[in-house]
């Protein structure tokens, strides 16, 4: 598919379990896309598939043993390491992801993995209770913390008689996972300010209101922007999500303590993008002390907080304003007036009654709307992929200044 491209070089670590067999078919497109792959095997993979299969396919000898002296005066797993444009791990067993969280390197694998420093990306395979397990969990976040990329499993029937999450994403998927993060820096000179999640409005000690945003979709488009080479300060309201790493994070909780931080990094930024739900009401009174209960009923007044987009809109300072518009009606009609009020460039409209869209899960629908009208409907995808698509409309509005 990618012709006008210096050919890249994808080493591909393969361990052993029941999804090698994907594997295989991940080396052959891999390979179809005009990428040099180089594979490495554990030894738990060669129990699955043999290394003449992944030999056969790349076109190059198969990795498999640290000690093995031939191998390493013809490969050498520092030569391996450093040939990578980006280094896979797919499927990813528990096992392995366990010894690279821990900073083992006792196989050909883990020992590459340490030298390189190409972008990883890794494709856990495994049985449901596996996956869950708190401890492959808290190695996943400790991972991601210090940048290196996943790709989900997906659900369905697992090779072990269980149903859940746990198979690897098919092939093609994570071939245009790849594909995504190899992308060129084409955001290098954008400074992105982005805003995410909920905020928390405070009535007393202990209670707050807020909304059921879970700050993915900003988070998502934080890390695509760090991926393609943006400087990327994110003003996060409080969530459960792991902070991409090379981001600048500015926590927050209520809706002034975003809106002071946007504006004090507001001149410093080249767009901002406001994924964050902002809470459009505050207590207008707040109890110091725990209210008590009572057996009337309770009345909340509630004061409008300011809209931080619609201020922006009114500075702009040749900065490109994304906007977010979640609505349960009339989404087209409501998002250019969102736009044409908040004088934004673009707006990303998401209708949150839809299944798969809005708040919370991993994917959303949106449809994109610009300053000229033009709006273009996008189907389901992850908030990953749409994050890219807001970024790739953001350089297309700036193309056209
Ligand atoms: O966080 P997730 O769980 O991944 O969910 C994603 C999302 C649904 C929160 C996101 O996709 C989204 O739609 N974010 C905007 C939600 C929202 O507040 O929409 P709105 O239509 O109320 O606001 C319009 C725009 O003005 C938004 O960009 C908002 O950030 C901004 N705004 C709103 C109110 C306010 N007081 N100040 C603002 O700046």
């Amino acid at each position: 598919m990618v012709s006008d491209r210096k050919k890249l070089t994808a080493v591909l670590g393969v361990t052993g379990g029941i999804a090698c067999y994907k594997a295989v078919e991940l080396v052959r497109l891999l390979v179809k896309d005009d990428f040099t792959v180089r594979v490495i095997m554990t030894h738990g993979a060669r129990e699955f598939v043999t290394p003449l299969t992944f030999q056969t396919l790349s076109g190059n000898p198969v990795a498999t043993d640290p000690f093995d002296l031939t191998q390493e005066s013809e490969i050498g797993h520092i030569n391996l390491a450093d040939s990578a444009d980006i280094f896979v791990i797919a499927p990813a067993t528990a096992n392995v992801i366990g010894k690279i969280a821990a900073g083992i390197a006792d196989d050909l694998l883990t020992t590459v993995l340490m030298a390189t420093k190409a972008p990883v990306l890794i494709a856990p395979a495994m049985n449901i209770h596996m996956y869950e397990n708190p401890i492959l969990q808290e190695n996943l976040r400790k991972l991601r913390r210090v940048g290196y990329y996943f790709i989900e499993p997906t659900e369905g029937f697992l090779a072990c008689g269980y149903e859940g999450k746990g198979r690897l994403p098919e092939p093609e998927n994570i071939l245009a996972e790849i594909q995504r993060l190899l992308r060129k820096k084409d955001l290098a000179d954008e400074r992105l300010l982005i805003t995410a999640g909920p905020n928390r409005e405070p009535i007393d000690p202990v209670r707050y209101i807020s909304n059921r945003s879970s700050g993915k979709m900003g988070y998502a488009l934080a890390r695509a922007g760090l991926n393609r080479g943006a400087a990327v300060t994110l003003v996060s309201g409080p969530t459960a999500l792991e902070p991409p790493a090379g981001a600048r994070l500015i926590p927050v909780t209520t809706a002034a303590e975003m809106r002071r931080a946007v504006l004090e990094e507001f001149p410093s930024c080249t767009a901002v993008i406001m994924a964050a739900a902002v809470s459009d009401y505050r207590p207008i009174e707040y109890s110091s002390t725990k209210m008590k209960r009572g057996k009337t009923p309770l009345e909340l007044r509630l004061e409008p907080n300011p809209d931080i987009l619609k201020e922006l809109g009114a500075k702009k300072d040749g900065k490109l304003l994304i906007g977010f518009a979640a609505e349960t009606d009339d989404l087209a009609a409501n998002a250019k007036k969102k736009l044409r009020e908040k004088n934004l460039d673009m707006i990303v409209a998401n209708d949150v009654t839809q299944e798969g869209s809005g708040f919370d899960g991993d994917t959303n629908i949106a449809t994109i709307v610009d300053r000229s009208g033009a709006s273009r409907a996008l189907p389901l995808m992850t908030k990953d992929e749409l994050a890219d698509q807001i970024l790739d409309h953001l350089l297309a509005l700036k193309s056209r200044r």
